[in-house]
C-alpha cells in the first residue's frame, strides 16, 4: 500500500462521497406543509422515472410522505444555502418550515404537494415503495412530473451548472461544507462507453 493510503473509520466513511443536497418538500395529513434538506438520494438509472431515497425513522418528512403519498424533490441554487439550513432544524410537525425559512410554495402540476419558488428544477413524485430496514427506510418514488427553470437549462434539457449553481455537499467531521460542481475539463459522449463504435471528437 502507497504511504499516502489509509484507512478511515468506518463512521467516517460517508466523508468520501460528495453528496447532492436537495429540498424535500411534503404535507402532512392536516395541510401543514414541510420542508427538509436531504442528501441520501438518488435517481434509479436512466431515465429518470423512480427515485430513491433514505430517511431516518423520525422524519416528519417519512411520516407526510407515507400519509399524503407525495413529495415534490426541489433542486436548490447555492444561494438557498442559508434557507436550506434553517428547513434542516428539528421544528415540529406543526410547524410551517416555508414560513420559517421564508421560502414561497410554488403551485406543482401533477401532486398537491407545492414547490419551492427559486429551485432550479422541481421533481413531482408518488410514493411507490417503502422498504424497511432495522434503523432506517429506503423510499422509492415514481416522478410524476419534472418541471425546470428554463434560464439555467439549454434546449435539449440540459443544466447549465456554471450558472445554475446547483447546491452539494462534503460531509466532514464535525459539520458539512456546501459545494457546487465546476466543470471537470472533458466532455464524454454516451456512446464512449460502447465499444466497437465511431466517436466524434469534441
Ligand atoms: C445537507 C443535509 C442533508 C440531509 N440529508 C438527510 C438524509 O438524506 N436523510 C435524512 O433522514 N435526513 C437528512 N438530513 C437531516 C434532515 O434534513 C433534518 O433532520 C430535518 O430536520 C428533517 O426534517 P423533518 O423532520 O421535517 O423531516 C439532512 C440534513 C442536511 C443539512
Amino acid at each position: 500500500m502507497s504511504s499516502n493510503v489509509r484507512c478511515l473509520a468506518p463512521h467516517k466513511r460517508e466523508q468520501v462521497l460528495p453528496l447532492p443536497v436537495v429540498l424535500l418538500s411534503t404535507m402532512s395529513k392536516d395541510g401543514i406543509l414541510n420542508l427538509a434538506p436531504w442528501s441520501n438520494i438518488t435517481p434509479i438509472l436512466r431515465p429518470l422515472d423512480e427515485i430513491i431515497l433514505a430517511s431516518w425513522i423520525k422524519r416528519d418528512t417519512l411520516n407526510n410522505i407515507r400519509d399524503t403519498g407525495e413529495f415534490v424533490v426541489n433542486i436548490p441554487p447555492v444561494s438557498m444555502t442559508e434557507q436550506v439550513m434553517v428547513c434542516s432544524k428539528d421544528y415540529p410537525p406543526e410547524v410551517n418550515e416555508f414560513a420559517e425559512a421564508h421560502l414561497q410554495p410554488r403551485l406543482s402540476q401533477k401532486v398537491q404537494v407545492p414547490g419551492v419558488e427559486g429551485c432550479l428544477a422541481w421533481l413531482e413524485c408518488t410514493l411507490t415503495e417503502e422498504i424497511k430496514r432495522e434503523k432506517y427506510y429506503l423510499v422509492i418514488g415514481k416522478v410524476v412530473n419534472l418541471a425546470v427553470d428554463q434560464q439555467y437549462f439549454n434546449e435539449a434539457g440540459e443544466m447549465d451548472y456554471e450558472k445554475a449553481q446547483p447546491l452539494s455537499g462534503i460531509l466532514g467531521e464535525k459539520g458539512m461544507w456546501f459545494t457546487r460542481p465546476v466543470f471537470g475539463g472533458r466532455y464524454a459522449e454516451y456512446a464512449e462507453m460502447f465499444t466497437g463504435k465511431s466517436v466524434a471528437a469534441k
